[in-house]
């Protein structure tokens, strides 16, 4: 399985002779489906062309920090919320220390410190740079950090020396990047999730609904899927193609979506309930299409079953984790309602006509009932990922109590 697939890649290029096996990395997470955009340093530019990589990844190179055009369409910040995964190969020697030392004077090392995405970098040099101390100790800052450090390989060096300090292949990089997709964090788990929102029909033509995209239960989706979840999902009427190995359940209505959760919900092992599910639906449905008389009209709507809190009160019930999605009170909102629900887990999104709904970035509070997590403002994608992490861990944790208490 390629986890690769539809995922953004900043490749970045820094001034090492091993810059010229970019090329067949760009070429090959382009063929496993990556969608890649290459940032290059002005040394990197000595020894291999951006036009080769712009040719190669079907998009502009980005190269300069300090450039009105380009900071007016992608600039570095929206770049570092773009990707996915940031992979520096090679990376240089001087480049590593920028990056342990946080600078940000180029646009490479400028996006690597304003990214809050998964970080990899293959170094490459000559083999007394890398033992160097000063190298050595830059590694050591960001292993800590939670960089990947990809290799580097032994060997022959293009300096005629023999030791440490040659790049990967980009076979090799290829597969520790699929690698670094699947985290295996949920193997054999089964993780049930709603997304998008619901339709209630008011007569055969209309209905009440919400600005719900299904976005980010997508997103959450595929990140269990890419954690080792076995993964069903219930989505309500949204524009998404479902990600690769997830069982989709289409549903429309508040209704068909409680039927659709309560007949998977005993077999799961984790729910998370992201769907915007409507809170009232219209009392009756007219049979005909109402028309158009009086200057005014009233609909009297009935309360809709609450699909989580009867989840959370199952027998058996699965760690389940709510959304909030507040345009105030946020934290306020969302305590109550996990506490109320009796949930174990609640997801609070600020909400607005510019935020939350239908975008393609977000911010999370995450709570449980003794501890609180913030994610900044990110790509749907990566906060995904960020959060099956935490869940797969608390999931764990109430297990390992419950096993042995
Ligand atoms: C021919 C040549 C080859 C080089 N190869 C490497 C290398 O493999 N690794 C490295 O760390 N530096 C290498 N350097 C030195 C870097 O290019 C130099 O430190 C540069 O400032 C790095 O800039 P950057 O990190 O912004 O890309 C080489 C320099 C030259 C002239």
């Amino acid at each position: 399985m390629d986890t690769l697939y539809n995922k953004r890649i900043i490749v970045g290029i820094s001034g090492s002779i091993a810059a010229y096996k970019s090329a067949e990395l760009t070429r090959r997470l382009r063929d496993a489906g990556a969608d890649v955009r290459v940032v290059m340093t002005r040394s990197a530019m000595e020894f291999i062309t951006p036009l080769t990589l712009q040719a190669l990844s079907g998009r502009a190179v980005h190269t300069e920090l300090m450039d009105a055009d380009a900071e007016a369409a992608m600039g570095h910040i929206e770049l570092a919320r773009w990707a996915d995964l940031i992979l520096i190969a090679p990376a240089s020697a001087d480049f590593i220390a920028r990056l342990s030392g946080g600078h940000a004077n180029d646009l490479l090392s400028a996006i690597c410190l304003a990214s809050q995405t998964q970080l990899a970098i293959a170094p490459a040099m000559n083999q007394a740079m890398w033992d160097n101390a000063a190298t050595q100790a830059n590694i050591a800052t960001l292993k800590q950090r939670e960089v990947s450090i990809l290799g580097p390989a032994q060997g022959s060096q293009a300096c005629g020396e023999t030791g440490p300090g040659r790049m990967l292949e980009p076979e090799q990089l290829l597969k520790i990047c699929n690698n670094l997709f699947q985290s295996g964090l949920m193997s054999g788990q089964h993780v049930l999730i709603t997304a998008g929102p619901t339709r209630e029909p008011i007569d055969p033509v209309r209905y009440i609904s919400n600005r719900s995209s299904g976005k980010m239960g997508f997103a959450i989706a595929e990140a269990a899927i890419e954690a080792g979840a076995d993964v069903t999902l219930i989505a309500g009427p949204v524009q998404l193609d479902t990600p690769e190995r997830v069982t989709r359940v289409d549903v429309e209505t508040a209704s068909q979506m409680q039927q659709a959760v309560l007949k998977h919900a005993g077999a799961c092992d984790i729910f998370i309930a992201t769907a915007a599910v409507a809170d009232y639906r219209p009392g009756l449905q007219a049979v005909n299409k109402i028309k158009k008389q009086a200057d005014e009209m009233q609909l009297k709507l009935v309360k809709t079953h609450d699909i989580l809190a009867a989840v959370a009160a199952l027998a058996k019930a699965p760690f389940t984790v709510g959304f909030a999605a507040e345009t105030d009170k946020l934290l306020e909102y969302a305590r109550s309602k996990m506490e109320r629900k009796n949930l174990n887990m609640i997801v609070a999104n600020p909400v607005g006509p510019t935020r939350g709904f239908d975008q393609d970035t977000n911010e999370l509070d995450i709570l449980w009932p003794n501890g609180h997590i913030h994610l900044d403002l990110n790509s749907k994608k990566t906060l995904a990922r960020k959060l099956i992490t935490i869940i797969a861990e608390r999931a764990h944790a109430i297990d390992t109590t419950e096993n042995t208490g």
